[in-house]
């Protein structure tokens, strides 16, 4: 039975992940290194539940409790020791993962089960860090966190089936709806949604078609709620570069050989939402779609 979550990483997923547990009565360890971002998690969290207050969604009294239902550590060791699950989501970094599975490993109780909230990275590589594998397993939530209803399950080559269906469980108590995939390069969502946004960056880089041209014929045309451009830009240029690259080595594959745009944009530190540029450019507190200047027509 999972009571007790830990939650390592208080960036964008692991602040959304934090809250949908706490909102659906979790004992959160929200954990980072760094006690200002916990600060600003705990902020972000509570606005996001005051969002949803006003919209009727959940009451005031459960904005108190989900925030109540957490607690911030600096340590990991500390924060995992009673764990009955961790869920990691710090940078996505392999060999800083790797690291962070070593400790945990050491540290929370031999029952409890340890996913990671990689967008690419080999759940089987990671597993391979534990002396539990058979107890790692991915659980990749999508961006923003308490509005996407995908939790794409990531079994490692060893994972148990128990594990399996535990993690399936979890996900549906969350109000999401859990698909369970193998481990392989980008697992589904990446494998898909990557080469789309290379190929609309190609589509720019070859002139094609603007910006704005792009994103609305898959806005337009296929309905998608952002165009890729633009959601190239949410996720994080040096995000996608960094999948594309996963894809590219994993499958030993031209096909997924990213745009040279986008390595020069990568290399510019135009990341998009973050940096306040890359096909758009962002102004705080206004949700006005304006082109960035780089790719603006005459
Ligand atoms: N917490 C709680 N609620 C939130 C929220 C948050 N962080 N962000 C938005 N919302 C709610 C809003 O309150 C609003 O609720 P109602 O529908 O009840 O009014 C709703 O979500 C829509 O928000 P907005 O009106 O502010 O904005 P929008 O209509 O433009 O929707 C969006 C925003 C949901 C992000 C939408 O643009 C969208 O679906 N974009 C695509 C998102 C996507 O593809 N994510 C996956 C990225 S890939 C990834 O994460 C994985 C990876 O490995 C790279």
């Amino acid at each position: 039975m999972i009571k007790k979550v830990s939650v390592i990483g208080a960036g964008t997923m692991g602040n959304g992940i934090a809250h949908v547990f706490a909102q659906n009565n979790f004992e959160v360890n929200l954990i980072d290194v760094n006690a200002l971002q916990l600060e600003k998690a705990l902020q972000t969290i509570s606005k996001n539940l005051e969002r949803q207050v006003s919209k009727n969604a959940i009451t005031e009294e459960q904005k108190k409790q989900s925030l109540a239902n957490i607690s911030t550590y600096t340590n990991i060791k500390e924060g995992v020791q009673d764990a009955d699950l961790v869920v990691e989501a710090a940078t996505e970094n392999t060999e800083l993962k790797l690291k962070i599975f070593k400790d945990i490993d050491e540290a929370a109780p031999a029952s409890s089960i340890l996913s990671t909230n990689t967008s690419s990275i080999s759940v089987t590589k990671i597993a391979a860090a534990t002396k539990r594998a058979e107890k790692v397993i991915g659980m990749h939530f999508m961006n923003p966190v308490p509005v996407m209803k995908l939790v794409e399950i990531i079994n490692g080559f060893t994972t148990e089936a128990a594990v399996t269906k535990t993690i399936v469980d979890i996900s549906k108590q969350l109000g999401k709806v859990p698909c369970v995939v193998n481990d392989y390069p980008g697992f589904i969502a990446n494998r898909i949604l990557m080469p789309m946004i290379n190929e609309a960056i190609y589509s720019l880089y070859e002139g094609v078609a603007g910006v704005e041209e792009i994103d609305t014929v898959m806005k337009l045309g296929m309905a998608h709620p952002m165009g890729p451009l633009q959601l190239a830009d949410f996720i994080g240029l040096d995000v996608c570069l960094s999948i594309l690259s996963v894809l590219y080595e994993g499958f030993c594959n031209q096909k997924y050989a990213a745009c040279p745009l986008l390595i020069k944009m990568v290399t510019a530190g135009r990341l998009g939402v973050k940096t306040g540029e890359g096909f758009y450019t962002y102004t705080s507190g206004s949700k006005e779609l304006v082109v960035s200047s780089l790719f603006k027509k005459d």
